[in-house]
């Protein structure tokens, strides 16, 4: 699918973003020349999804389309039990609501921020026990998604009992779309067994991260991607899954599982919250587009195309002298803000400041990663100061060429040639109590 995309004035955007309350997620998308807030739910679907979209079979129970997505799941994944959800945040829903009580602890690699947001909903801690090395961005290691097993070992040890289980992001997009290795799930799994704890994949992003394995780990450069992503899969027990990016759908997602026993508690909240379990929240022509999405995005001719268009606009900006998290990660370019805005105080919200400025410049919106996403502390609703500060600019799958990312590219340079001259950033008029980077309001300092 193709769509037109809108050109604008300086002085319109100074004007929309002014009314948006300088919140991007705020703005029309008609507004937006270059959009890249987020690659959930915003790739295009091929031919062949389309052709699939027409073959739905809207039975309320036991439509065919549920078997072959249900199938499609079973032979990528490996898990026997599957319910469909209407994106990733309900998956995470329907299983936290089984598995996670008041006073727990629910460590694993920076948990996004809607998984975040679920376990505080149920009034227990998310523990990030993400590597060190990924909170400098300038240090190039292959895994920075990678789980600090002595940080691990410390919360099973500490308060083992309160573990319902670990969750793993793969790959971690708040440490900057950064994969995690088969060695690392290896070892988490053996620590896992070691303190009786299940293991869930949050696996939104599992082929890219497949692909980086078959770049960067010893052993897997002969194997498929398909056979990567199963042996990964070989270490959870369960996964959440937003469809809406490595299934290249509009929307969905599910939860797959491996005993039935968990299917049957899960199935209790699905019906609630979801709908009946072979639906879900979705028509039977929205499974049978994930179905067909999953195998797609796990061929490598695709993911090399998707990942190196991530790169290229990366390298541009390396070439510029912009900071960026390194490695480039597989969806997104995270600029590193603190060191690109050295004047602008934390206080102030840096990496929004930043974006601000890209979107005025040349209408490109990208999201900020930092301290208005990391929110209050639920206890002392005290602001938290996240140790990075980042811009991301998420790249949709086979939606824009690599002339859009010159465009970015060239945007971001001409704010970096002034950088010295931003000062101030803003102060919240209006925010939500719980994942308020949605819907806040600013205004400028
Ligand atoms: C790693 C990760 N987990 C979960 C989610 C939530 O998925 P959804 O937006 O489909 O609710 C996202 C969405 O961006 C994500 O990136």
């Amino acid at each position: 699918m193709v769509e037109s995309i809108h050109r604008s004035t300086r002085a319109e955007r100074e004007q929309w973003i002014k009314e948006a309350g300088f919140n991007l997620f705020n703005l029309k998308s008609e507004y937006v020349f270059v959009d890249l807030l987020t690659d959930s739910g915003t790739g295009a679907m091929s031919d062949r999804q389309w052709s699939e979209m027409m073959l739905g079979d809207e039975s309320y129970a036991g439509a065919s389309s549920f078997h072959k997505f249900k199938n499609a799941i079973l032979e990528i994944t490996g898990f026997e039990y599957v319910l469909p959800t209407h994106q990733g945040r309900a998956a995470e829903n329907v299983l936290f609501s089984v598995l996670v009580k008041e006073g727990d602890f629910v460590p694993g690699n920076s948990h996004f921020d809607t998984t975040k947001g679920h376990i505080e909903f149920h009034k227990a801690k998310a523990v990030d026990c993400t590597i060190d090395e990924a909170f400098d961005t300038t240090l190039i290691h292959p895994f920075k998604g990678n789980v600090d097993l002595a940080k691990l070992e410390k919360v099973l040890k500490v308060n083992g009992k309160k573990v319902p289980f670990i969750i793993i992001t793969i790959t971690c997009n708040s440490s900057g779309g950064q994969p995690v290795s088969i060695e690392n799930l290896k070892a988490v799994r053996k620590l896992a067994d070691n303190y009786g704890k299940m293991i869930i994949l949050d696996s939104a992003r599992f082929a890219e991260n497949a692909y980086f394995i078959k770049l960067r780990e010893e052993g897997y450069q002969h194997k498929t991607i398909r056979e990567i992503v199963r042996e990964v899969f070989s270490y959870a027990d369960a996964i959440t899954m937003s469809a809406k990016k490595d299934a290249i759908v509009n929307i969905g997602g599910f939860i797959a599982m491996r005993e039935k026993e968990l299917l049957c508690r899960a199935s209790v909240f699905e019906i609630m919250y979801e709908g009946f379990i072979t639906y879900g929240g979705l028509a039977g022509r929205d499974l049978n587009a994930i179905a067909q999405g999953l195998y797609e995005a796990t061929e490598f001719d695709y993911l090399e195309t998707r990942v190196k268009q991530v790169e290229y606009l990366g390298n541009k900006l390396l070439g510029f002298g912009i900071p960026i998290q390194q490695p480039i990660g597989g969806h997104a370019i995270f600029v590193d803000a603190k060191r690109f805005l050295t004047h602008v105080r934390k206080e102030e919200y840096i990496a929004q400041t930043l974006a601000v400025n890209l979107y005025i410049e040349a209408g490109v919106r990208g999201v900020e990663i930092g301290t208005l996403l990391a929110d209050r502390d639920p206890v002392t609703r005290e602001n938290r100061y996240p140790k990075l500060e980042l811009m991301r600019l998420a790249i949709p799958r086979r939606v824009y060429t690599n002339n859009h990312m010159d465009l970015v590219a060239t945007a971001l340079k001409n704010i970096w040639d002034r950088r010295n001259t931003i000062k101030h950033g803003f102060r919240i008029v209006r925010e939500a109590p719980i994942l308020r980077h949605f819907t806040l309001e600013l205004e400028r300092i």
